[in-house]
């Protein structure tokens, strides 16, 4: 199949093994940042997608606008403040930027890193272009400006290749509600779930974790991961939670809820009970709770929410 140059290029890049050293140091120093807590802020985890894309919004837009009024004649102060402004919001933008990357695929941090030497081109421009504005060199500075814009446009359009043609912060599990169809499904009887073991199993094609608790309960959620569609059913069960065994991420066992990132978007959850002797799930709605869904409590294995039929 006939590839367009640079298409063939991006992929090339993402092929590309060079360098890995540099990006497997820089992913190290980014990881030991001591952020604590506010790592998870970083990446989104309030917010319900990657916070990085907003934040680029006001170095990119101070420094369009500034190239708007660098296109008229004779010295603007309000292109020097727009360029400052700009420089000023970089800082945060590429920490969340910085913190999200660390937490990719190898072909994502890859072409990450020429996106982000980009934006750092970039950035050292525009603080030229405004030192050269407060010396009063306006042409000059008018120039790097212009220069900064152009190493800004190749960074995102790097950033727009990873965000969709590589889908380095979309929600992976997004498809389930779409794909699960509607009512009950048997997934085996309960002997076929070991307590506190994670059981995969499919519904609809759609991988599903089973985990059966102390006690009895049956959670079952989306088994890839939203982050970046890791196999949760590989991952580490404690504390009513499944920790994803590729980044870390946390989802609580009885809601999909993330509570730790970097997935920044909730694992799908289906509701189960338990119909003589086997195990039936039922995918819960979208921010519904497992009694609006009209089922209860989780099933358990010791006959709280066994029923004698099929309730679909
Ligand atoms: S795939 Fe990254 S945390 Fe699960």
């Amino acid at each position: 199949m006939r590839q367009n140059r640079m298409l063939w290029l991006l992929d090339a890049l993402e092929r590309d093994p060079s360098r890995d050293k540099v990006i497997d140091a820089l992913v190290g120093g980014v990881r030991a940042l001591p952020l604590g807590r506010a790592r998870d802020a970083l990446h989104g985890t309030w917010l319900g997608h990657p916070v990085h894309p907003l934040m680029v919004q006001v170095p990119i837009g101070t420094w369009m606008s500034a190239a708007v009024l660098d296109l008229r004649p004779g010295p603007s102060r309000g292109a020097g403040l727009l360029v400052g402004v700009g420089l000023l919001a970089a800082g945060p933008a590429a920490l969340t930027g910085a913190v999200d990357w660390a937490e990719l695929r190898r072909r994502q941090t890859r072409v990450g890193l020429v996106h982000a030497v980009a934006n750092a081109t970039a950035v050292g421009l525009y603080g030229a272009s405004l030192a050269l504005r407060l010396s009063g060199r306006a042409g000059a500075g008018r120039t790097c400006g212009f220069l900064g814009l152009t190493a800004v446009g190749l960074g995102g359009m790097l950033g727009g290749h990873m965000a969709y043609r590589q889908a380095s912060g979309a929600n992976h599990a997004e498809e389930v509600p779409h794909v699960v169809r509607e009512g009950w499904h048997r997934i085996g009887t309960v002997d076929e779930f070991p307590v506190g073991e994670p059981v995969r199993r499919t519904v609809d094609d759609v991988p599903v974790l089973v985990v059966r608790e102390i006690g009895g309960s049956i959670h079952a959620l989306a088994e890839r991961c939203s982050h970046l569609a890791g196999p949760l059913s590989e991952g580490t069960v404690a504390d009513g939670c499944v920790r994803c065994p590729w980044h870390g991420s946390v989802f609580r066992l009885s809601d999909g809820w993330n509570v730790r990132g970097p997935a920044t978007a909730p694992q799908p959850a289906f509701d189960s009970r338990v119909v003589a002797g086997h195990v039936e799930i039922s995918l819960r709605g979208e921010g519904q709770t497992a009694e609006e869904h009209g089922t209860g409590e989780p099933a358990t294995a010791t006959g709280r929410g066994e029923h004698d039929g099929h309730g679909d």
